[in-house]
C-alpha cells in the first residue's frame, strides 16, 4: 500500500510514552517477574520495530506476537531477545521456529508429535521452546483438562528437541469490575498448574487489564500490551493504578475551506444540509484511512475548537463544520490536544460502540507512522500536538 507521505495526515507516535509507560509497570514488578512487549498487529498499529525498540528500552526483556511472521519481522529488524507467538503455527513452519529461536504457543498433543519428528528427520542442533496454553474460559486455544496436561508432560519429559519453557492462559474478564469469572479461571489455572509435577520456568497469566488489577494472580511474565501504549484496558471503568501515557495522536490539515448556502449538502447520501453562511473544512482523511464512516457526527479540533464531522465519512475525505472561516492548512487534531481541548482515542471507541484497540490496529498504512517530533508536517504552526 502506499504510504502518503506528500499529505498531512500523520499518527504520531510518542515512543517516551512507551518508555514511561513500560518503566511504570516494571517498578510494581517483583525481580523474578519479567515484562514482554505485545507488539502484535504492527505494535497495536503504532509501528512493531519502533514499539519494540522503545519497550526495550522501558525494561521489556522479550516480545508477544500473534503470528510467525510478526516474529520474523521483529528477527529481521535485529531484536536478539525471546519472542513468544500467541497464536497457533502451522507445524510445518517448525524450522523457522526452531533457527529463529521462537518460543510457541502449543494447544495439543498432536502438534508436538508432528514437530518432534520433523525435528528428528531435520537433525537440527536447536531445541523448540514451547508453551502450553491452558484455555480457563476464553475458549479460544488450549487445553481443557488435567489428564489432557499430564499427558503432554508426560510425553515432554526427558524430551531432547522440545523445551517445555512456559504454561499460560488468557484472562476474559480481567478488565471488569466484576471478578466472579475472573476468579473461576484463576481457580481453573491453579488446579491445571498445580496438576504438573514439575513446573516449567515461565507460568503466565497477565496481559495488561491482569497485571494492572490483580497483582496478586501467579505470573513470572507479563504479556503488556495495550496499557504500554498508554491506554486503559478497562475503557476508563476501572481506574489505573499509575499514570498512563497515550502514545498515539492522529492530526491533518483542513485543506478545502468554503462557505454554504442555506440547505446545501455535504457527502454521499446528501444525509446532512448546511445553514446559511456555515463554514465548511474537509480534511484528508476516511475510511480508507481506518478513520471509519460511523464517525460521522465525531468531533475533531481546530484551534482548540471542537467542529463536528458532518455528512457521510468519504474513502479518503471527510467534512467538517467550522466555527469561522480558517486558513487552509489550518491543523486539525483528531486524536490528541489542540489549547483546551482534547480528543482521546477512547472518545473516538466510544462513539463508535467499539475499544480502543480496535481504532488504533484498523489505521492502514497509508498513514505514515511519525516517531521524530521534530519531523511535524506542520511544525511551523503550534498546536499543541502532545
Ligand atoms: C494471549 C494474549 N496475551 C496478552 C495480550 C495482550 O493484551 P492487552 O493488550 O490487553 O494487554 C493479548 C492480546 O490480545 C493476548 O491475546
Amino acid at each position: 500500500m502506499a504510504v502518503g507521505i506528500h499529505r498531512k495526515t500523520i499518527a504520531y507516535i510518542d515512543k517516551q510514552a512507551i518508555i514511561h509507560n513500560v518503566q511504570q509497570e516494571m517498578k510494581r514488578l517483583d525481580k523474578d517477574t519479567v515484562l514482554y512487549a505485545v507488539v502484535k498487529a504492527d505494535g497495536y498499529g503504532h509501528g512493531a520495530i519502533e514499539v519494540a525498540k522503545a519497550a526495550k528500552k522501558g525494561g521489556a526483556s522479550g516480545f508477544c506476537v500473534a503470528i510467525l511472521d510478526e516474529a520474523l519481522e521483529l528477527r529481521e529488524a535485529g531484536f536478539t531477545e525471546p519472542i513468544l507467538i500467541l497464536g497457533l503455527v502451522d507445524v510445518k513452519y517448525v524450522e523457522l521456529l526452531v533457527l529463529n529461536k521462537f518460543s510457541v504457543t502449543v494447544g495439543s498433543l498432536d502438534w508436538l508429535e508432528k514437530a518432534n519428528e520433523i525435528i528428528r528427520v531435520n537433525e537440527y542442533n536447536e531445541k523448540l521452546y514451547v508453551h502450553i496454553a491452558l484455555d480457563t474460559g476464553m475458549g479460544r486455544i488450549g487445553i481443557r483438562t488435567k489428564e489432557e496436561l499430564q499427558e503432554i508432560e508426560r510425553w515432554l519429559d526427558g524430551n531432547e528437541r522440545i523445551c517445555f519453557e512456559g504454561v499460560f492462559t488468557h484472562f476474559a474478564t480481567a478488565d471488569s469490575p466484576d471478578q466472579k469469572q475472573f476468579e473461576k479461571q484463576v481457580s481453573k489455572f491453579n488446579i491445571l498448574v498445580e496438576s504438573l509435577h514439575r513446573k516449567p520456568p515461565f507460568v503466565h497469566t497477565a496481559n495488561s487489564a491482569t497485571a494492572l488489577w490483580h497483582k496478586s494472580s501467579s505470573s513470572n511474565l507479563i504479556r503488556f500490551g495495550i496499557a504500554m501504549y498508554g491506554l486503559n484496558p478497562s475503557g476508563g471503568v476501572l481506574s489505573e493504578p499509575y499514570q498512563l501515557t497515550p502514545a498515539m495522536k492522529i492530526s491533518s490539515e483542513v485543506n478545502y475551506v468554503k462557505q454554504m448556502q442555506e440547505g446545501d449538502t455535504i457527502g454521499y447520501g446528501a444525509t446532512y444540509s448546511a445553514s446559511q453562511g456555515e463554514w465548511v473544512g474537509t480534511v484528508p482523511i476516511g475510511y480508507g484511512d481506518g478513520w471509519p464512516r460511523g464517525l460521522q457526527g465525531q468531533d475533531v479540533l481546530v484551534d482548540g475548537k471542537r467542529c463536528e464531522i458532518i455528512g457521510r465519512v468519504c474513502m479518503d475525505q471527510c467534512m467538517i463544520r467550522l466555527p469561522y472561516e480558517v486558513e487552509e492548512g489550518s491543523e486539525v487534531i483528531l486524536v490528541g490536544q489542540s489549547q483546551e481541548q482534547l480528543i482521546t482515542l477512547q472518545e473516538i471507541a466510544d462513539h463508535l460502540n467499539t475499544i480502543h484497540y480496535e481504532i488504533t490496529c484498523g489505521l492502514t498504512a497509508r498513514i505514515p507512522r511519525r516517531y521524530d517530533n521534530t519531523s511535524i508536517a506542520n511544525s511551523d504552526k503550534k498546536t499543541n500536538i502532545f
